[in-house]
């Protein structure tokens, strides 16, 4: 089984997306239905909520991938879902309405890791551009709004397996960002809106020394036995003492105000109504959390030999993170690889090309799996 389109069905967070992906490298389709309105005024994701908007979104969302592949649900090879980590109620609407379309299709059903997902999103880009041959070992951080891991992969029979050198302690990056963006009466997701505001202030304005970003327990024998951890909630506490200690609450208040105006927010209009101390302030924490990111992720690869990075996942669309990757990679000679911004964030194309090699290798699913919300990656 050389070729095969997959249907890959992706609901683990809030993005309700589909796409058929042929031969793990070719996308035919690719739809993602994003539940951000829902969570705006929350400042993050409502897990109730977001599994009543992948139940109203699976079948359009589904049928849209079909249609705009010029397949239907009778001619894709096979359909492929994500089974975790992720929401568990959210997970089960996608698995489900999977379960339902290959029992009634005859079709076989392939789980797949999100995790995995993430990393084949820039597996898949770099096939379409004719490069198949990664020096192994590569070294991958998948960094978004509910993951932050380093795994070291390496090739074996049809696939890749992983070692996870890496993860964080306590908040996603990504989180942090979202959690920095509710704190200054920013909108949701904090990520797009902090790397564009962060574009017009000083990184080096206020100063977030290593202390904030550190192990819990550094110094003890865990702490030197994991040395690739992240832990972001200190940035998050620290960035809030600023704001208590510089008096920025009611400004902040004012912002909050005039955004839950504006009916279609654009970035300029969010800048409009930053002074700035706010702008010095986002790109200061951004500076900080990027640092972070490259620093551990540099050091984790000369440590453990990789020959490659990969960096993936909702927070890889950020351009800082993009520059100061490509500048300190370039200098220690590791090729680095991103996904496009489109698919950094969630969608389902990557789900169906990280199905591909289980496909081949017919690696199905039985029918009595179930989501799972802590799915670890091997
Ligand atoms: O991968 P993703 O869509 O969902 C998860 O698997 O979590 O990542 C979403 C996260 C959010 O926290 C969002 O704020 C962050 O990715 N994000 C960004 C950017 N775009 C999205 N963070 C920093 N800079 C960005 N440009
Ligand atoms: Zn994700």
């Amino acid at each position: 089984m050389n070729d095969g389109s997959i249907l890959g069905i992706e609901t683990s967070c809030d993005e309700t997306a589909a796409a058929v992906v042929r031969s793990g490298e070719k996308v035919l389709s690719s739809v993602v239905s994003s539940q951000i309105a829902t969570h705006q005024p929350y400042g993050g994701v409502v897990p109730e909520l977001a599994s009543r908007e992948h139940l109203r979104a699976i079948v359009p969302v589904v049928r849209q991938a079909l249609a705009d592949a010029g397949h239907t649900y009778s001619s894709i090879d096979a359909i492929a879902v994500t089974q975790g980590p992720g929401l568990a109620g959210a997970l089960l609407v996608g698995i489900s309405y999977a379960k339902a379309l290959s029992f009634a299709q005859k079709k076989p059903l392939i789980t797949v890791n999100h995790l995995e997902g993430h990393i084949h999103a820039v597996l898949l880009e770099e096939k379409q551009k004719g490069a198949f041959d990664f020096e192994f070992p590569v070294l991958a951080l998948v960094v978004s709004g509910g993951h932050t891991h380093l795994f070291l992969a390496a090739e074996r029979d049809h696939g890749w397996v992983y070692e996870n050198i890496g993860r964080t302690r306590d908040d996603a990056a990504g989180e942090a960002y979202d959690k920095v963006a509710k704190l200054l009466g920013l909108p949701y997701p904090g990520g797009p809106i902090i790397d564009a505001l962060a574009r017009k202030g000083n990184p080096r304005a206020v100063k977030f020394g290593p202390a904030q970003i550190k192990h819990l327990n550094r110094g003890t024998p865990r702490a030197r036995q994991t040395p690739f951890d992240f832990s972001f909630s200190g940035i998050k506490t620290a960035v809030l003492r600023y704001v208590q200690v510089e008096g920025m609450q009611e400004s902040i208040a004012a912002r909050q105000q005039a955004l839950a105006q504006i009916v279609k927010l654009k970035a300029d209009d969010v800048l409009a109504l930053c002074d700035r101390k706010t702008l010095d302030l986002v790109a200061s924490f951004q500076y900080s959390v990027v640092n972070d990111l490259v620093a551990k992720t540099l050091n984790a690869a000369d440590e453990r030999g990789a020959r490659t990075l990969f960096v993936t996942g909702g927070v890889a669309a950020n351009s800082e993170l993009r520059q100061v990757f490509e500048a300190e990679a370039s200098r220690s000679g590791v090729p680095v690889y991103f996904p496009s911004r489109k698919l950094s964030t969630d969608n389902a194309a990557m789900i169906a090309a990280a199905a591909f090699p289980k496909f081949r290798a017919a690696e199905f699913a039985q029918a009595d799996f179930s989501a799972e919300a802590s799915l670890v990656l091997r």
